[in-house]
């Protein structure tokens, strides 16, 4: 006897994934949530939730995950930013098992409906060569020159779920996340973001009254970053839409790294010393979401503003700096 829920979410143990389970929760959906990290290693826990430990590279775990769920969002891979994808891409493109894997069940299963959480790594890198980029349009995935590594793996499962509506009938959608930042993400230990990481390395600037800070590159690329509420609301449009063609999933506020520290201190109250590593990761040189097509199929798109979500972030990073240094004894 299976147990029916209405969504399964993959890597629930992990920041987005947990995020958006709660909100699920809370409008009422019954949610199984699975990662493949032990329990207390999950970023958030939902008491109301089925949460299970699995492996979903496997396809018999991938089958107990879906068995029963009507909706599968699947937000389960191996990733990080910059620090993580440059110098692990092998594991990066792993994750196409867990990408085939869920797929598979979910035809198996007959879900309803399979969102597929892709990346602006799938854009082709000679659209991102210069600061001042020209906002990425959907198109600008092919002639194919991915992320190497994570891209690449990204464009493959993308095209998988297409294969799959177009030859199973199994109904996928599939976005593409730009940068996605927030409370309870991964913000130390290698597989952080920039925004997180400077959140963390001001806070700590602040807390221990060093007023420097490393900035990986030259502090002039740009990115785009989207708020994680912001993530979690056009996910769940995009379920639910009627198109399921890969479409951008970010904010299209420009900001170069040394933008984005000005905010951060601003929010801190401090200026810091900038010291600038041209050796560390750095990845494209410039990065921004259009936002033409979700807005046309939706009429939404990302509007949390940096200042505000980085705001509330940096407190939650804040927290957790003073925190760890508490245990550290410092
Ligand atoms: P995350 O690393 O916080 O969460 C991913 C979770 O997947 C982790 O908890 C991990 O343990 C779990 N996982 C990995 N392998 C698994 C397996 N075999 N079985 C079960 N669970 C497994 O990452 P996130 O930021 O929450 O990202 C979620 C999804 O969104 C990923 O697919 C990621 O590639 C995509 N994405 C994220 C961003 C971003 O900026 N955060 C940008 C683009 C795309
Ligand atoms: N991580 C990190 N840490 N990046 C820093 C730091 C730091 O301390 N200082 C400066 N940066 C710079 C990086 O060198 C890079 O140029 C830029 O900030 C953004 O880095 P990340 O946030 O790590 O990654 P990204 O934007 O290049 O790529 C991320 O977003 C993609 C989606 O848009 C990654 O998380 C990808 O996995 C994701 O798919």
């Amino acid at each position: 006897m299976v147990d029916r829920v209405d969504v399964l979410v993959t890597g629930a143990g992990g920041f987005i994934g947990g995020h958006l389970t709660a909100d699920l929760l809370r409008q009422g959906y019954s949610v199984r949530a699975v990662d493949k990290k032990p329990l207390d290693e999950w970023s958030q826990i939902a008491p109301a939730a089925d949460s299970r430990v699995l492996d979903v590279s496997l396809l018999e775990h991938a089958r107990e995950a879906v068995a029963g769920s009507t909706t599968v969002y699947n937000l389960a891979a191996d990733m990080g930013g910059m620090g993580f994808i440059e110098r692990h891409k092998a594991e990066c493109m792993l994750s196409v098992l867990i990408s085939t894997h869920v797929l598979m069940a979910a035809h198996e299963f007959d879900v309803e409906r399979y969102f597929y959480s892709s990346s602006a790594c799938v854009y082709a890198a000679g659209h991102q060569t210069s600061p001042d980029v020209v906002p990425l349009r959907e198109e600008d995935a092919y002639p194919a020159d991915a992320e190497d590594g994570y891209g690449w793996e990204k464009l493959f499962s993308e095209r998988m779920c297409r294969h799959y509506l177009e030859d199973f009938g199994v109904e996928t959608r599939v976005a593409r996340f730009h940068n996605v930042y927030g409370p309870i993400g991964t913000w130390t230990g290698g597989r952080e973001k920039a925004p997180a990481a400077i959140c963390r390395k001001v806070a700590t600037a602040v807390l221990t009254g060093d007023h420097s800070i490393d900035i990986w590159g030259d502090g002039n690329q740009t990115r785009s970053f989207m708020y994680i509420d912001d993530c979690v609301a056009g996910s769940q449009l995009i379920l639910r839409g009627d198109d399921p063609r890969p479409v951008n999933l970010g904010s299209a506020e420009l900001v170069s790294i040394n933008g984005l520290v000005d905010i951060v201190e601003k929010i801190a109250g401090v200026e810091l010393e900038r010291r600038y590593d041209l050796s560390a990761p750095q990845g494209v040189r410039g990065r921004s979401s259009d936002n033409t097509e979700i807005v046309a199929r939706y009429g939404w798109e990302p509007s949390i503003t940096l200042l505000d979500g980085m705001t509330r972030t940096y407190e939650w990073v804040h927290e957790q700096v003073t925190r760890s240094m508490q245990t550290a004894g410092v």
